[in-house]
C-alpha cells in the first residue's frame, strides 16, 4: 500500500474517531479550504473495469472563497480532494479500494442521513474475495461500529459464513445503502431503506463489485434484491435458491438473517427457514468449488 493511501486511511480513521466522539467541526487552513472548493474532474475507469486512465485531466483552478471560515463541518457537503491516481499502480485493487472508501465515507448525497448517521458503513473483508454478501442497510449497531452485520443478524451471518468454512476476512460484506436509514427521534428499531435512497447509493456498490469482481454474490433478503436490481418488489420466498444474474455475476438470493431470527419464534423454531438458507449456501459453495464435507452436506437432514 502506498504512503499516500496509508495517510489517507489514517486521516479518515482520525476524522471518524473525532466524529464518533461528538466533534462536529475541525480547524482547516484557508488554503486547504480553497483547494477543497476546487472542482474535481475525477478519473473514471474505462472498460474493462480494472483499467486506469492514462492521464488525469487537470482540474480547472477557481479562486478560493473570499472569506474562508477557519472551521468546517466534519464530512462537509463538498467532494474530498481527489487522490493522485497517477501514483496508483495499474491493477492495484487495495489502492483503488482506499480511494473509493474515502469518497464513500465523505458522501453527503442524502442530507437527511448525513445529519443522523454516526458512521458511513463502507464494507468489510477481502477486496479480492470470490464471495460477496450484500445486505440492505446498516442498523443501529452497524452505524455505531462502522461495520456491516455486527448486530444480532450479523452474528447469525458470521455463523453462516464460518459454517461454510470461510471467515469475515475471506469474504466481502457490504450493504446497498451505506448509511443507517433515519428514524423519528426516540423511535426504536431500524427502518427499511427507501428505493430512492438505495438508488442514490447503488453506484458505490457497483464500484465495489467492479473492484472486487466476486465470482458469486449472495443477496441477503428481498430489500437487497430490490436495491441491487432496481426492482420494485422482490418475492424472496419464490426467488431464494434460484440463481440470478447481475451484470454477468451470479447472484444467489436468500433470506435475510433477521428474517431467519424472527422465524425462530415459529413452531419449528426456524428450522425450515434455516434449512432453506443452508441449501442456498450449499449451492454457492458448489458454484465456487469449495470443499463440502459430509457433515456440511448433512446439516438439517
Ligand atoms: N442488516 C443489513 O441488511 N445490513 C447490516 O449491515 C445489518 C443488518
Amino acid at each position: 500500500m502506498s504512503v499516500y493511501v496509508q495517510l489517507l486511511d489514517a486521516a479518515i480513521r482520525d476524522l471518524e474517531a473525532r466524529k464518533n466522539n461528538g466533534e462536529r467541526f475541525v480547524a482547516v487552513a484557508p488554503e486547504t479550504l480553497g483547494a477543497l472548493a476546487s472542482p474535481v474532474l475525477r478519473a473514471r475507469r474505462a472498460e474493462p473495469a480494472m483499467t486506469l486512465p492514462k492521464a488525469i485531466v487537470p482540474a480547472t483552478p477557481v479562486s478560493p472563497p473570499a472569506a474562508a471560515s477557519p472551521r468546517v463541518p466534519l464530512f462537509p457537503a463538498v467532494q474530498p480532494p481527489p487522490p493522485t491516481l497517477t501514483s496508483i499502480a495499474r491493477g492495484d485493487r487495495s489502492a483503488e479500494f482506499a480511494e473509493l472508501r474515502a469518497r464513500v465515507l465523505a458522501c453527503a448525497k442524502c442530507p437527511h442521513l448525513v445529519t443522523t448517521r454516526k458512521s458511513v458503513v463502507f464494507g468489510v473483508g477481502d477486496p479480492n474475495a470470490q464471495l460477496m454478501f450484500v445486505g440492505e442497510a446498516p442498523g443501529v449497531d452497524e452505524d455505531r461500529q462502522g461495520e456491516p452485520f455486527v448486530g444480532a443478524a450479523g452474528q447469525l451471518l458470521t455463523k453462516i459464513i464460518t459454517t461454510m468454512g470461510q471467515t469475515r476476512q475471506t469474504v466481502y460484506i457490504a450493504n446497498v445503502l451505506k448509511c443507517r436509514p433515519d428514524t423519528a427521534p426516540g423511535e426504536r428499531g431500524n427502518r427499511k431503506p427507501r428505493p430512492d435512497e438505495m438508488a442514490t447509493c447503488l453506484p458505490y456498490l457497483l464500484e465495489q463489485i467492479q473492484l472486487i469482481q466476486p465470482r458469486v454474490i449472495v443477496a441477503l433478503g428481498g430489500t437487497a434484491v430490490e436495491g441491487l436490481f432496481g426492482i420494485a418488489e422482490a418475492r424472496i420466498t419464490r426467488q431464494r435458491g434460484n440463481w440470478m444474474d447481475f451484470r454477468g455475476t451470479p447472484v444467489m438470493p436468500t433470506f435475510h438473517p433477521s428474517y431467519v431470527l424472527r422465524a425462530e419464534d415459529g413452531p419449528d423454531k426456524g428450522r425450515a427457514t434455516k434449512r432453506q438458507v443452508w441449501e442456498d449456501m450449499l449451492q454457492v459453495m458448489e458454484r465456487l468449488a469449495l470443499p463440502i464435507s459430509d457433515k456440511q452436506r448433512g446439516f438439517f437432514k
